[in-house]
């Protein structure tokens, strides 16, 4: 008979049974409120899927979802709108943070994806990855992030000059993906092959009523005229596909990295 102890630090659903085998001490968790079974009894009601079934889908999608480990631990609670309290940069961010935890709470009474705009370390990525985390852990949602330069890389790199097709194996998971996030749309030298892989992606979304979230650099309207603006990189199909799909959310404000090192050199 395996004996049974419990585990002050182990939590309350987790005892550890210990098997009594001599070559090695081997100690097994097993779930409380269903011993392993993966059925939790409910008073009156029978039998429905066990919680800890629940947090083990959660700990898959959230694996699936590809959220590169530098944002692992971005949430909301930790996205904390930078400079002076009235300043354009403090309250764009504050409103991106708002309408970030607003898209989760509705979530999925949403009919529109979002595109974040703005320069270097406002925290575009931070947003779009907390979200999709959120989506995950809050409501088990099937997501996935892809900076846009790797998803090209790879819809490359999979290419096969015999059939003339990407394997849809890098492909059917962006398809499908329940919210897509694209991070960094716009960033590749636009070739005919880039715009048009861009817009097929998008596009394919759009028709399967999927959310996207996109974030940018390129903005609609450059301060000054040099500089290309997203149409410029896009294309004028695929910015007018995101008008429909998407909101804008403007985010302003300095690099964020640099006002760490700024505070920093203060302090010494
Ligand atoms: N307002 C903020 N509060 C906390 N961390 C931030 C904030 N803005 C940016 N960061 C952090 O700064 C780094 C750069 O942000 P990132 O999201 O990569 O910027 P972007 O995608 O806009 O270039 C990340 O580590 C991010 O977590
Ligand atoms: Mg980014
Ligand atoms: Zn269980």
């Amino acid at each position: 008979m395996p004996g049974v102890s419990s585990r002050s630090n182990s939590g309350p659903a987790q005892q550890v049974i210990s098997m009594g085998v001599d070559s090695a001490n081997l100690q097994l968790a097993v779930c409380t409120w269903c011993g392993g079974t993966g059925w939790e009894m409910v008073d009156g009601k029978g039998v429905r899927p066990c919680r800890c079934r629940i947090s083990e889908r959660r700990n898959q999608l959230l694996a699936a979802a590809r959220i590169p480990k530098r944002y692992e631990a971005c949430s909301m609670d930790n996205y904390i709108p930078q400079g002076s309290p009235r300043s354009q940069e403090f309250l764009s961010q504050a409103y991106a943070l708002r309408d970030a935890k607003n898209f989760v709470d509705e979530y999925p009474i949403v009919d529109h994806g979002i595109v974040f705009f703005g320069p270097c370390g406002v925290g575009k990525t931070h947003l779009a990855t907390a979200i999709l985390r959120a989506l995950v852990i809050n409501k088990g949602v099937n997501c996935l992030f892809y900076d846009f330069r790797d998803l090209l890389k790879a819809i490359q790199d999979s290419y096969n000059p015999v059939s003339q097709t990407s394997e849809s194996r890098v492909l059917a998971p962006v398809f499908e993906a329940e919210v897509l996030v694209l991070d960094e749309l716009g960033a590749s030298k636009p070739t005919d092959w880039v715009r048009d892989t861009m817009t097929q992606i998008v596009n394919t979304r759009y028709n399967d009523k999927k959310i996207t979230i996109i974030t940018t650099n390129f903005v609609d309207e450059p301060e000054n005229p040099q500089e290309e603006s997203l149409t410029d990189r896009v294309g004028v199909r695929l910015r007018s596909r995101l008008y429909e799909m998407c909101r804008n959310i403007c985010i302003k404000g300095q690099d964020y990295r640099m006002i760490l090192q700024e505070n920093r050199g203060r302090r010494f």
